[in-house]
């Protein structure tokens, strides 16, 4: 199958990491989240892995946790020698919580709160990833009133259109995010970071977009951040110690979509990253990737009861399942595509295209259009769809207040719930 925790069985039954599908559900509840643990290790430990024996011992994996956050996610990247980015006070008081080493963490985000950046400074993390001049000044002032120096990387757009969907490309020059070094805001930036009394520059990050297959994405990235780190020494004096390349690798929703080699492709960069610091006569910076997705979307699958098979003859299908844009905005946001299927009925014919609809009030609360799935469909059978590990709990809501759904973490050494149904009284806790 698309990705080989899943398996299944003679029956026609689907099993993920070990576990029948079913079973699963009726001890957990339906709609649920799964996720396999053994999965995000090895993904985990592939990056952290791989960076070291390309670039090095200096190199970092950081796991970019808005892909799915939550605390056990923090402690199986600190016990696999990853660092983690946090984009939010709210990511890093996960961490924080969690005991993650602080220090091991990147804080990114375009517009940082003053309350998040004195909140991350009392957490102790470790560097501070900033947007713009308005960030540093605030971040030197409050490592000033503190005592402290401050560990800053200044995010560089590189000026990449790279080959993904719009809502998350963000390499080019009129991107939401960082300073672009064609317009020279890039180099004022560093100009202005050094100027400050309580920052430390280690360094400059980029990142160019996400669901990124162009195999050639980060050597163009890494070239363009290699002549900015040797036109800044140039320039100023200054030499980057840190190069973070960002995130972004693709992963496959579909049997169809192509295959990346990550840790070939990461060698290529390294080979690519060496030759230029040659050429340019630079030492080899210390390299960090952020991946997110590649961590945890193949871990993840989210399991549905049926409620209603409505038939239109002459129009269309509609599965009506117990979640929906709540648990999984993604189709509705950027018609991401997914695979759907009938934990146990993998053997029927899938004789009956459908939509698969959630039970949200609205006509766009779609997980997926024209999917194929047996007609022998009905109330109470299952439906799972798979790859939802990224950006899916971490991106769900309680539209039409729906209670999100809980994690559970699927281990060799046994299940357990990672993150608890939100009940009723959670939904109105807040309210007056
Ligand atoms: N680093 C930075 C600075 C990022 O902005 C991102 C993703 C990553 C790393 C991780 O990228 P990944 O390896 O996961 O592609 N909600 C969208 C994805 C938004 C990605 C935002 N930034 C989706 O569901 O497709």
């Amino acid at each position: 199958m698309i990705c080989d925790n899943l398996t299944v069985t003679a029956q026609g039954r689907l099993i993920f990491a070990g576990r029948d599908a079913r079973e699963l559900l009726t001890r957990y509840g339906s709609p649920l989240y799964v996720m396999d643990e053994a999965r995000i290790r090895h993904n985990l430990r592939l990056y952290v892995d791989t960076l070291r024996e390309a670039f090095g011992d200096s190199a970092m994996a950081l796991y970019a946790s808005k892909a799915c956050s939550f605390r056990e996610m923090y402690r199986l990247a600190a016990a696999e020698g990853a660092g983690v980015d946090v984009v939010s006070a709210g990511e890093a008081y996960t961490a924080y919580t969690a005991g993650f080493p602080m220090d091991r963490v990147y804080f990114h985000g375009n517009n940082k709160t003053d309350e998040e950046i004195a909140l991350a400074m009392d957490w102790g993390v470790g560097t501070f990833v900033v947007d713009g001049a308005e960030e540093l000044a605030v971040i030197d002032a409050e490592a000033g009133r503190r005592g402290i120096t401050q560990r800053v990387m200044l995010r560089i757009t590189p000026g990449i259109d790279t080959h993904t969907y719009e809502a998350v490309a963000t390499g080019q020059v009129d991107s939401k995010f960082g300073s672009a070094i064609e317009t020279g805001q890039a180099e004022q930036l560093v100009g202005q970071c050094l100027g400050y009394p309580h920052l430390t520059l280690c360094g400059f990050h980029c990142h160019v977009g996400s669901q990124v297959f162009d195999s050639d994405t980060f050597l163009r990235s890494s070239d363009i951040m290699l002549a900015f780190i040797a036109a800044m020494r140039h320039r100023y004096g200054y030499l980057a110690a840190e190069l973070d390349l960002g995130g972004g690798y693709g992963v496959r929703y579909r049997e169809d979509d192509p295959v990346i080699d990550i840790p070939q492709n990461i060698r290529q960069v390294a080979a690519h990253v060496k030759a230029a610091c040659d050429r340019l006569g630079l030492p080899l910076p210390a390299i960090r990737m952020e991946p997110g997705r590649s961590i945890v979307a193949d871990a993840g699958m989210t399991l549905y009861t049926v409620g209603a098979v409505k038939r239109i003859p002459g129009y269309k299908n509609y599965v009506s399942v117990d979640g929906g844009m709540g648990d999984n905005p993604r189709y509705a946001l950027y018609q991401a595509p997914y695979t759907v299927v009938c934990p146990e009925k993998m053997h029927e014919p899938a004789d009956m295209v459908c939509d698969l609809v959630g039970k949200c009030c609205e006509s766009g609360d779609i997980l997926q259009p024209k999917v194929s799935l047996p007609s022998t469909l009905t109330r109470g059978d299952l439906v799972a769809v798979l790859t939802t590990g990224a950006y899916n709990y971490s991106m769900a809501s309680n539209y039409n207040r729906n209670p999100r759904l809980p994690v559970v973490m699927v281990s060799p050494d046994g299940d357990r719930v990672v993150v608890r149904r939100e009940s009723l009284e959670d939904l109105v806790r807040n309210d007056v």
